[in-house]
């Protein structure tokens, strides 16, 4: 009986050590409960005036979801990862995206002028020629 007991105890510990280091390693980067990266507190001011122009050097340097820049139409957003968390579509779409022109991408069906209106509200700025 002492040795189910044990045996139990072991899977118990063995499953629990586990699943911490695949939460540490990111595998369950998908789930947005408690996620600290889904936090904007970590979002550093920007360093110039929204409306300014943008180089495509800093749309590429800021391609993280605590400062994530998109380019849609020649124009510059960063979408906060509070909302990359929420995407309807999911996080790891925007996510994998930040950086770059996801003009392609966005206009692939699945959105319409509802979306872009949301994503206007996360205007920064015009891509610099
Ligand atoms: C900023 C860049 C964005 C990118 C790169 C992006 C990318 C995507 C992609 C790839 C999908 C398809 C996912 C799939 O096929 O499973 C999707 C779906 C969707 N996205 Fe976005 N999205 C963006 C912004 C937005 C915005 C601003 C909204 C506004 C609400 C939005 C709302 C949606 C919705 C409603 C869906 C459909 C979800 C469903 O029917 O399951 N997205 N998005």
């Amino acid at each position: 009986m002492g040795k189910v007991i044990a045996i139990i105890l072991l899977i118990g510990i063995v499953g629990a050590a586990g699943f911490l280091i695949l939460q540490q390693s990111g595998t369950f980067n998908n789930l947005n409960s408690g996620d600290a990266l889904c936090s904007d507190a970590n979002t550093p001011p920007l360093s110039f005036s929204v409306g300014s122009e943008i180089s495509l050097s800093t749309v590429r340097a800021n391609n993280t979801i605590q400062s994530c820049f998109v380019i849609y139409e020649d124009k510059v957003y960063r979408i906060p990862a509070s909302w990359i968390c929420e995407h309807p579509g999911g996080r790891n779409e925007i996510e994998s995206r930040c950086g770059q022109d996801v003009t392609f991408i966005f206009n692939q069906g699945q959105h319409g002028k509802a979306e872009e209106n949301q994503l206007s509200t996360y205007y920064i700025g015009e891509l610099a020629d």
